[in-house]
């Protein structure tokens, strides 16, 4: 759903920093460190501010299942097993990959901001979430970054020419920093839509744009339930053949190349963890010798933002534009929350034990 669309509704809202603190609150509860706590409330609130519900708050159930499984571990941090100077080996051991992936992208950002590049290869963290948020990290270092994702054994996205779910959502993201601006940061998932899109529609009770979902039987639908009640419907690849390759790429550049592992009959996942493996390549612009590279950059986007508009369409935007114009609204105007997100995160803090009047007057701030 689009801010456009919420604008018109009467989803409730509740303020970003009100949001933050019962997110805190459910995770110190569950017995995260106050800095773990603060970490996972940081990412998911920013998702929600940068308008991907997908990967916001909505989510906490989720971490919560996969707690209760025995896999989500509280209180790990991100261990570099092997340090060969430009390359990082990072293991994430099911740790909270909000906090994981945020050390890994520390130490990534200090060795690239000393060499020029690193490559860091993170494996076997915890659902890492939002992408562009590490992204974001790296360009605030004024870094260069791409980050290629798995989903590792967790296939929700059929081949191209398949009828079954054989790969994950797999995202790719890349930013560039712009001093005195933005960061251009484009971030998707490999699949038509992101998985968590088709829960928020199930939720709402809503339909997906078509092409997005095929059924058990391999038959087009805009149904999301496909993806949520059995029998099990797969997303499709975005951009047919080339999305297909893409995912492919991200699946093995993540999950093989940095000893993590990859989506086959061997590793497919049976609990609630969301298993990430990522390979991040941070580099130091000011290391090229490149003195127009940022009026070169300027030029381009101030190019092709002056297109005549195509029928229906009243603004072009930059890759990361989107999100900053949620958020500007967000911050402004608060996150909407749905009632069934609601309720189930609310179900989620009285399962790690908090108190039901105190998850009440969390409640009540949503209005
Ligand atoms: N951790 C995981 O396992 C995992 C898996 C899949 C996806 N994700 C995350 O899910 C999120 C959502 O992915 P998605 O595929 O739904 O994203 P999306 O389809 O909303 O695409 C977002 C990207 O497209 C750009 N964009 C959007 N509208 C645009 C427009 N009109 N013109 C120009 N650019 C535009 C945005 O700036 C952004 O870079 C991402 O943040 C991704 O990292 C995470």
């Amino acid at each position: 759903m689009t801010d456009k669309e919420f604008a018109g509704s009467t989803t409730p809202r509740i303020a970003a920093d009100q949001l933050h603190a019962f997110v805190r609150a459910i995770w110190e509860q569950a017995g995260s460190a106050p800095r773990e706590a603060e970490l996972v409330a940081d990412h998911l609130v920013a998702a929600n501010l940068t308008g991907h519900d997908s990967h916001g708050v909505g989510m906490i159930p989720r971490y919560v299942a996969s707690l209760a499984d025995g896999q989500l571990q509280l209180n790990l941090h991100a261990d570099v097993v092997k340090d060969a100077g430009a390359v990082l080996t990072v293991e994430g051991r099911k740790g909270f990959g909000q906090v994981v992936a945020f050390e890994a992208m520390e130490q990534g950002i200090a060795r690239a901001q000393r060499i020029g590049i690193c490559a860091v290869g993170l494996r076997d963290a915890h659902h890492i979430g939002r992408i562009g948020h590490w992204a974001e990290q790296c360009a605030r270092a004024g870094l260069v970054s791409f980050h290629f994702v798995n989903v590792a054994g967790d296939p929700l996205v059929a081949p191209f020419g398949g009828a079954d779910r054989r790969i994950g959502t797999n995202p790719f993201c890349a930013a560039y920093p712009r001093p005195g601006k933005p960061p251009l940061v484009l971030d998707f998932a490999t699949s038509t839509v992101a998985y968590g899109k088709t829960r928020v529609a199930y939720n709402q009770g809503k339909q997906v744009p078509p092409g997005a979902l095929i059924d058990h039987e391999g038959v087009p639908t805009a149904d999301p339930k496909v993806m949520h009640e059995e029998p099990f419907g797969s997303l499709t690849p975005f951009g047919g053949h080339k999305g297909f390759g893409l995912a492919a790429m991200c699946e093995i550049f993540s999950g093989a190349l940095a000893g993590g592992f990859t989506t086959h009959a061997d590793t497919l996942g049976t609990t609630n963890a969301i298993i990430n493996c990522m390979l991040s390549v941070i580099i130091d612009p000011a290391a090229f010798d490149a003195p127009d590279a940022q009026a070169e950059a300027d030029a381009f986007i101030a190019w092709v933002k002056a297109s005549p508009l195509a029928a229906g369409v009243d603004h072009i935007y930059e890759p990361g534009e989107p999100e900053r114009v949620t958020r500007a609204e967000r911050e402004a105007q608060g996150i909407p929350v749905d009632a069934a997100t609601w309720t189930q995160i609310c179900t989620a803090a009285l399962a790690v034990g908090m108190h039901a009047d105190e998850v009440a007057r969390w409640s009540a701030l949503l209005k």
